[in-house]
């Protein structure tokens, strides 16, 4: 999802990115005092941001006082937090044992090739990021891919061109 710039309002109000900070600082004051707080305040901003922006990390940071160097650390090792944003569809391609054994690099080869994008990337259009993920629990499937909520099963690589035509 693309970020909207800042921008002032006609009316006066709060423009969105806005509101989305302070969001942020709700979340934080809600959490500040409990042990823990920097994983649920940062699912908060990965929820409403879809990623982790640098400069709402420095708000969180000087807010919960953690420096950071160790919000960076917790935020690369969880492999669910994002530090960069990511496209409007979110194509996961399993590549755990069962998924592998039955072709999942093919299908993550052929989905690079048909969007022009390295995995782990986002297409130009911003409308697809490709990942290759850990098992996700639908070995009967296999090989699986994910499309935001949708779970596509027993593929082959010439599935993908049909699957991404939903997507357009
Ligand atoms: S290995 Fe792919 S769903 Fe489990």
């Amino acid at each position: 999802m693309m970020e909207l710039q800042q921008t002032a309002c006609c009316c006066g109000g709060e423009s969105e990115p806005d509101e989305k900070l302070e969001k942020v600082k709700a979340t934080i004051e809600q959490f500040k005092l409990m042990k823990g707080a920097l994983i649920p305040v940062l699912h908060e901003v990965q929820d409403i941001y879809g990623y982790l922006p640098e400069h709402v990390l420095k708000v969180v940071s000087t807010e919960l006082e953690i420096p950071m160097s160790e919000i960076f650390g917790v935020a690369s090792f969880y492999h669910f937090f994002s530090l960069t944003p990511k496209g409007e569809n979110v194509i996961r391609v399993c590549m755990g044992t069962a998924c592998y054994i039955k072709g999942a690099q093919g299908l993550l080869d052929r989905l690079s090739t048909e969007l022009n994008v390295a995995v782990q990337g986002t297409t130009a259009d911003n409308k697809f990021t490709l990942e290759a993920t850990r098992c996700l629990g639908a070995c009967g499937l296999a090989p699986v891919l994910t499309i935001g909520e949708k779970v596509y099963g027993r593929l082959t690589p010439n599935d993908v061109p049909k699957i991404l035509k939903e997507y357009n």
